[in-house]
């Protein structure tokens, strides 16, 4: 988080900056084209842009999407930045507003006059923005601060926690002007050492076939969502509801998480899923009867659990989502490219799914050559509150066409 363009952000990102810049070193030439099927903010995009390497990722999280276009763009004109932002921090121009009448969420998140603050950046942030990149780096600095000027527990990209406070809060005005002077220094940076914007990022599902890149990638890599329960929807929705592209917690069903993998048991539970129904498709045959014995188990053992989460068919649609993910990049990889999953293991209710082991098995089902499983660390062994003892690994798994 260091690092330029890449700190503009803080994202679940599952990797490096740094370890992807050195990933595609080893492995490009000037015509290779990588692609990342789970772009999130864009790190492999912005690496193989400093690589000048062309690169494609796909993003379908709306809020994620937009994050990422916004840090592929290196060469917006910087004076209009500056005057639009200008506007929108010195403007006298004020929003009605009422404490009362904003959503609840953001009045546990805010006091009142820090909320002002923020709505009249956004009202003012309304009568500037002409969709340009530099209106769209307005749009950026605005929500990259709406976790650090509250005072509740908002861990970056972590749900909310009304009930914790934090002490390293920051007032709007100095973090805007942080911010600011943050991606300025960034874009100066990257436009004196002339670094192309070559990466492209589209709003595509993993999941489906991506015709206008058959057969054209050399290089996968990519760090997909874990089968462990986060909630990629969830953990935007204050800036969601921020911005009011959600009015509630409800919401993100029908706006986010209908277009994501299927890792988290809320996702699972508002499609009604049937376990019979996921168990039976052909493209998880090649892990069936393991697949089965998990997702009974975890049936079985839901009953115990106060929560009742439906982990049996979250397990069960997430395989199955990744089994269709390695079939389109079959069909995008060309033969003799490589693939890099940085991937975790999950044991819901402790009952382990070998993730390693099943993704592999998919992936030659889908048509690859072969895979390895590099373990890069140990999860789930030091903390004592633990929900239960299954020791965890993280690493990559690699994939062979
Ligand atoms: C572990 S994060 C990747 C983060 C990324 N490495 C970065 O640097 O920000 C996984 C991402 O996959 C996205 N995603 C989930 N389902 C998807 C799908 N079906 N197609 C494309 N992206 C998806 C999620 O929204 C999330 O941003």
């Amino acid at each position: 988080m260091k690092l330029p363009v890449h700190r503009w952000f803080r994202y679940s990102a599952g990797f490096s900056a740094e370890w992807t810049k050195f990933l595609i070193a080893a492995n490009s030439s000037k015509k290779t084209k990588i692609l990342d099927p789970f772009a999130g903010s864009g790190t492999t995009l912005v690496s193989s842009n400093e690589m000048d390497v062309t690169s494609f990722g796909y993003e379908t999280h709306p809020f994620v999407n937009r994050i990422a276009k916004v840090k592929l763009n290196h060469n917006p004109n910087i004076k209009k930045l500056t005057k639009l932002f200008n506007h929108v921090i010195t403007d006298k121009s004020k929003s009605r507003f009422l404490y009362e009448n904003q959503p609840e969420l953001l009045r546990k998140c805010y006091t009142e006059d820090t909320l002002k603050e923020l709505v009249n950046f956004k009202y003012r942030f309304d009568t500037i923005n002409d969709g340009s990149i530099e209106s769209e780096l307005v749009w950026l600095i605005i929500t990259s601060i709406l976790r650090i000027t509250s005072h509740v527990g908002t861990a970056q990209w972590q749900y909310v926690l009304p009930n914790k406070t934090k002490t390293n809060k920051q007032t709007p005005q100095f973090a805007m002007e942080k911010k600011f002077n943050e991606i300025v220094q960034d874009l100066e940076f990257f436009q004196n050492k002339n670094i192309k914007e070559l990466g492209q990022i589209k709003n595509h599902d993993a999941r489906k076939i991506d015709n206008e890149l058959k057969n054209k990638i050399d290089m996968v890599i990519t760090s997909p969502p874990y089968p462990n329960n986060f909630d990629y929807a969830d953990s935007t929705r204050l800036e969601m509801i921020f911005w009011g592209e959600i009015s509630g917690w409800s919401e993100l069903q029908s706006k986010v998480r209908t277009f994501l993998i299927r890792s988290c048991s809320q996702h699972t539970a508002a499609e009604r899923l049937k376990l019979p129904d996921l168990l039976s498709q052909k493209e998880i045959s090649p892990i069936q009867e393991n697949l089965e014995e998990v997702c009974f188990e975890l049936e079985r053992v839901r009953k115990d659990h106060g929560g009742k989460k439906t982990y049996h068919t979250m397990i069960a649609a997430y395989y199955l989502d990744l089994a269709k993910t390695l079939r389109s990049l079959r069909h995008s990889l060309k033969e003799g490219g490589k693939m890099c999953f940085v991937i975790g293991d999950s044991a819901p209710y402790g009952v382990y799914a070998p993730a390693d082991q099943w993704i592999g098995k998919l992936a030659i089902a889908a048509g690859f050559n072969n895979w390895e499983f590099e373990k890069t660390r140990d999860r789930n062994i030091k903390w004592k509150n633990r929900k239960h003892t299954v020791p965890l690994k993280e690493g990559r798994l690699w994939i062979y066409g």
